[in-house]
């Protein structure tokens, strides 16, 4: 599949699921605790000292994490998205903080943006949909600043998964998903580009077969009896990694935070 009808098939399964998707994320943010929380802590500290500065979150969605972000962090925020619905929603979340944001409908791959603008740049849970990871990292390295901080999160495979079990997994339940990476292929791509860097924190966390579904039967056309097949099929091995049981299995949130490199 070319790249064109992989985006227009994200674009439209978020013009879809704008509502669901927002109404699911929010609640698992909501817990003081744990996998959500940890997120948002990892990120808001990344770009702590940014009050006031333009950060550029790729992805906004339905301003989940932008939305804290303007609260805590302070930036003059851009929120930049394939998807006209989640915009909307992230216009009506944010609304409090109307002087310092911006929403922009456009393509990761092609920010239109000038060299070197931004002081941060967040994308979180948006990668897996990239074809080409490449491309939009050399965006994100083109517009950022020097010693910008940019702070990627994402599920990623387990380091040891070398048959890319959760991929085939992931590709077998969304059309929408291009492929998860290994948290050591996502820092040699960072390297690649010139990235510095900075932190990385694997946060393991358990999801239930029955969350896993989520609505994708309603989306995608998907019965929960596909997965289960996927799950029977993993090997000895691949229930180890991802500690697999009758109920559910262990996945795995990388999150990076590292600093643009000199280009002198
Ligand atoms: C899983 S949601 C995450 C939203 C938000 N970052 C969050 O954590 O709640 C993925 C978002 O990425 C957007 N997206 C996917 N591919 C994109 C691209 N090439 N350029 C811009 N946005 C994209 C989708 O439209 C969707 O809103």
């Amino acid at each position: 599949m070319d790249t064109i009808t992989h985006k227009k098939n994200v674009q439209k399964y978020y013009s879809k699921r704008a509502e669901d998707y927002d109404g699911q994320k929010v609640t698992t943010l909501k817990s003081k605790q744990g996998f959500g929380a940890e997120i948002l802590n990892g990120v808001t500290d990344a770009l702590a000292g940014l009050e006031n500065k333009p950060v550029l979150e790729v992805g906004v969605g339905s301003g989940r994490i932008g939305f804290p972000l303007l609260e805590k962090v302070k930036p003059w925020l851009v929120g930049l998205d394939l998807s006209k619905k989640t915009l909307e929603l992230a216009k009506a979340r944010m609304s409090h903080y109307k002087q310092r944001f911006d929403l922009i409908l456009g393509d990761a791959e092609h920010l239109p943006f000038q060299n070197s603008v931004f002081n941060g740049i967040v994308c979180i849970s948006i990668m897996h949909y990239f074809v080409f990871p490449e491309r939009s990292l050399a965006e994100f390295s083109r517009t950022l600043k020097e010693e910008g901080v940019f702070v990627y999160g994402d599920v990623t495979m387990h380091e040891l998964d070398s048959q890319q079990f959760l991929d085939k997994l992931e590709k077998t339940l969304s059309q929408a998903h291009a492929r998860y990476c290994w948290p050591s292929e996502m820092r040699r791509l960072l390297e690649n580009q010139g990235f510095l860097f900075s932190e990385i924190k694997v946060i393991p966390y358990r999801k239930s077969y029955l969350s896993l579904m989520g609505d994708r039967e309603k989306y995608s056309d998907v019965k929960p009896e596909t997965l289960h097949k996927c799950i029977r099929d993993a090997t000895a091995n691949e229930m180890k990694l991802y500690l697999i049981d009758s109920k559910g299995l262990t996945l795995f949130y990388t999150l990076i935070a590292a600093l643009e490199g000199s280009r002198s």
